[in-house]
């Protein structure tokens, strides 16, 4: 019998006779078996999903209890280390591409989506350079030159492939304040519904928070064009420097849109960097509905989408176009001597000078990938299903006598809440009625969603984006939700579930 050390010797050194620790490679047939172990659990996962709940989640005790440790000396069998990981960790999370995971913004990545990332993965290319990756390189070109066309942006417009929306913001960011060149007291322009990456990237370069100018919204969550042309005007007159004007194209809250053309109008008037944050709304544009809606979005100096979100891929992707592309190589180009055999000419550009990053994943290959599988066509439709379901959850919540609709249908988010007409409950109640009902769901119901708060008013949220949710998942969702309400106006409810809540709040955590 060998004992443990010459074990692990034999291992390390294998090829002993020439020298060559193979320790961390594997054979062949092993890595087939885990790579075909690691396929089962994954296609499993997806075609169980729906059965499952669409939430898991544990306590931080109880999972250090089960997990913290020192980092091992000695390794173990990939199979059981697989078997752990896919059961004792990955699973324990909000399962984002339930069919009736209607919670924040979610994530439904096609197969082929996590096949693409593993395929990159295994490939590991650093799409850096064009000498460096050429072939993914060139394959970010493609992608982004259909993101334009489906933005109806120049042929001068050109961009990048982002982690997210939080990068795409600020990279274009930079741009922005470059652009301007620079000025003294920059301010920065945005509605009160803005999602607050773009207020982070606004403080990421350099506005003072006091600069940061937060523009009322109308009754539908739009931004107020006069109170923004009122505001950049005063702003001129006191000296400051309006830099960027923020825009909405779908806000995470109501999925509103501010009206592009009209901030066009003046951001062009004024010499401004109009943006739109598209994290969310963006992708409509590859609908006919969503391009009506987003009128204008072509006149935008820069947009951020995220493909992660309504365009059906893995984390992280998003994409950041700029009308004109001169305006990012200006800003993030650099020619460091180290990197001078990878200088190629324009034909040939380095997208690592177009951003942040230098090391960068390959994320075209996935939007390929699925777009070559799907066709358009298919995804398309199943982004206007979304909206379709949407509109019809509004119709159904308009007809109900139950729920009150909080805010037109826009894009694919609707906000509501339980509110029997006639029952003239006062405000505190129906707030904690909702309260109760969105965490009996939590915990009782195979669906989930989340809330917000419309001008203060605690709100019922749907955004329906995940490309196998049906009318069904949503139409019991919304009758389960009916059931709660009535149980919990019932005063023997009341006894048992009076300040229930979301098991982890900022108060409670510790
Ligand atoms: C409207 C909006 N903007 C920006 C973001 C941030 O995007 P990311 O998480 O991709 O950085 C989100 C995320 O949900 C969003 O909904």
């Amino acid at each position: 019998m060998t004992d443990i050390t010459e074990q692990e010797n034999k291992m390390e050194f294998e090829d002993a006779e020439n020298e060559k620790p193979v320790g961390l490679a594997l054979a062949r047939q092993e890595m087939l078996d885990l790579g075909n172990k690691v396929s089962e659990i994954l296609v499993d996962r997806v075609k169980n999903l729906p059965a499952q709940d669409a939430w898991d989640g544990e306590f931080r005790k109880e999972l250090d209890a089960r997990l913290l440790e020192s980092a091992p000396e000695n390794g173990r069998s990939a199979e059981a280390v697989i078997d752990q990981a896919a059961n004792e960790i990955m699973s324990i999370a909000l399962r984002l591409a339930h069919p009736r995971c209607f919670g924040f913004v979610s994530s439904s990545p096609t197969w082929i989506s996590v096949l693409a990332d593993y395929l990159a993965a295994g490939f590991n290319n650093n799409v850096c350079t064009w000498l460096v990756a050429s072939g993914p390189t060139h394959l970010e070109l493609v992608v982004l030159d259909w993101v334009r066309g489906w933005l109806g942006y120049p042929e001068s417009a050109g961009g990048l492939l982002t982690s997210g929306s939080s990068a795409a913001t600020l990279e274009a960011f930079v741009a922005a304040r470059e652009f301007a060149g620079n000025p003294n007291q920059p301010t920065v322009y945005m509605s009160d519904q803005t999602h607050y990456s773009v207020i982070r990237a606004a403080k990421m370069i350099g506005i003072a928070p006091q600069c940061i100018r937060i523009v009322s919204s109308d009754d539908r969550f739009r931004l107020d064009i006069d109170e923004l042309a009122k505001a950049v005007a005063d702003d001129q007159a006191a000296g400051f420097s309006p830099i960027i004007v923020a825009a909405n194209g779908g806000t995470t809250s109501t999925g509103s849109i501010d009206p592009l053309n009209a901030i066009a109008d003046l951001c062009e008037s004024q010499n401004i960097w109009f943006h739109i944050d598209g994290a969310y709304g963006g992708f409509a544009c590859i609908t006919e509905q969503g391009k009506q809606l987003m009128q204008g979005v072509e006149r935008a100096d820069s947009i951020s989408l995220d493909a992660h979100k309504w365009f059906f891929q893995t984390y992280e992707s998003a994409v950041l176009m700029v009308k004109d592309l001169r305006t990012l190589e200006d800003t993030f180009g650099m020619r460091p001597d180290i990197l001078q055999d990878t200088v190629w000419g324009a034909d040939h550009p380095n997208i690592a000078n177009r951003g942040l990053q230098l090391s960068r994943t390959d994320r075209a290959l996935k939007i390929w990938m699925s777009v070559q599988t799907f066709g358009m066509a298919k995804i398309r439709k199943h982004v206007a299903n979304g909206m379709e379901l949407a509109k019809r959850a509004e119709a159904y919540i308009d007809e109900s006598a139950e729920l009150e609709l909080m805010c037109p249908v826009t894009l694919s988010a609707v906000c509501f809440r339980f509110n029997p007409s006639g029952s003239s409950l006062d405000e505190e109640t129906i707030e904690n009625t909702n309260r109760v009902i969105l965490a009996r769901a939590f915990w009782e119901d195979r669906a989930f969603f989340s809330s917000t708060l419309l001008r203060g008013v605690f709100t019922l949220r749907f955004c329906i984006i995940n490309h196998d949710t049906t009318w069904n998942d949503v139409h019991e969702t919304l009758e389960v939700i009916k059931t709660f309400g009535n149980e919990v106006l019932d005063p023997n409810h009341w006894a048992r579930f009076g300040s229930c809540a979301l098991p982890v709040t900022a108060e409670n955590s510790s």
